[in-house]
């Protein structure tokens, strides 16, 4: 069967990574959390004095680019990838708020987009790939054979992340959570560089009404109708 590579764009929290993730697996595919990776830079940003006082040094963040290594390693327990930087396991870590509350800015910056949607195109040069991101559609992969662009409301994606985020027993509120979602989307799509958006030939998928089983099973289908055409 022809390999093909697959990209999953759209808005934040609403469960790309997760459908990526599991599609990934099913299918025998390597799945490469573009996010995690903006994730990571910001959390060398903040343990190495290049985001503080509210800003991010970005002269010092351009110098320190060569020296944030950052890659994916299988974890059995999960059956997922766990990001490293450094060598260091840092799965835990780029998940909390106040990355959340730092990665927008940080992806926005030119030169760090560009060292990742270089490294990311070499992940996924051998194809068999699911991608999960912003641009990965239109920028890193515009000829990827699957491309699907996910939304939800804001107002479902927030109550998944907070879910999320209580079930790690994070003491965040709704109502942070959502306005994190809207600026973060506010930022995502308007950023000069590489922002999201819906590729031309990207399939539209709205889940705000859809269990993840439901999800699961509607990639799958897409996935058989492009490798089987
Ligand atoms: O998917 P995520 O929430 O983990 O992404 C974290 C941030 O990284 C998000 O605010 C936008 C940015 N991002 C990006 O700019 N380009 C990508 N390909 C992936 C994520």
């Amino acid at each position: 069967m022809k390999k093909i590579v697959i990209a999953l764009d759209g808005y934040s929290s609403c469960g790309k990574s997760t459908m990526a993730k599991d599609l990934a697996r099913q299918i025998g595919y390597t799945y490469i959390d573009t996010g995690a990776m903006y994730r990571a830079v910001t959390l060398y940003s903040m343990r190495n004095g290049i985001i503080k006082n509210g800003t991010i040094d970005t002269e010092k963040l351009e110098r320190s680019m060569k020296d944030i290594h950052i890659s994916f390693v299988f974890n059995p327990e999960t059956g997922r990838p766990d990001t490293y930087l450094n060598g260091e396991n840092i799965e835990k870590e780029i998940r909390t708020m106040e990355v959340a509350g730092w990665v927008s800015p940080v992806a926005a910056l030119s030169f760090v987009r560009k060292a990742l949607v270089s490294q990311q195109k070499q992940m996924g040069e051998t194809k068999g790939v699911v991608l999960d991101g912003r641009d990965v559609g239109t920028v890193i992969f515009p000829d990827a054979e699957l491309k699907i662009f996910v939304t939800a409301k804001p107002e479902v994606r927030a109550q998944r992340r907070l879910d999320e985020s209580l079930a790690k027993g994070e003491s965040v509120t709704f109502e942070e959570v959502l306005r994190n979602v809207q600026e973060r989307d506010l930022l995502d799509t308007t950023r000069k560089e590489g922002p999201l958006k819906k590729a031309d030939d990207a399939i539209v998928l709205d889940n705000s009404d859809m269990s993840i089983e439901e999800q699961k099973e509607w990639l799958l289908e897409q996935f058989n109708q492009v490798v089987t055409k």
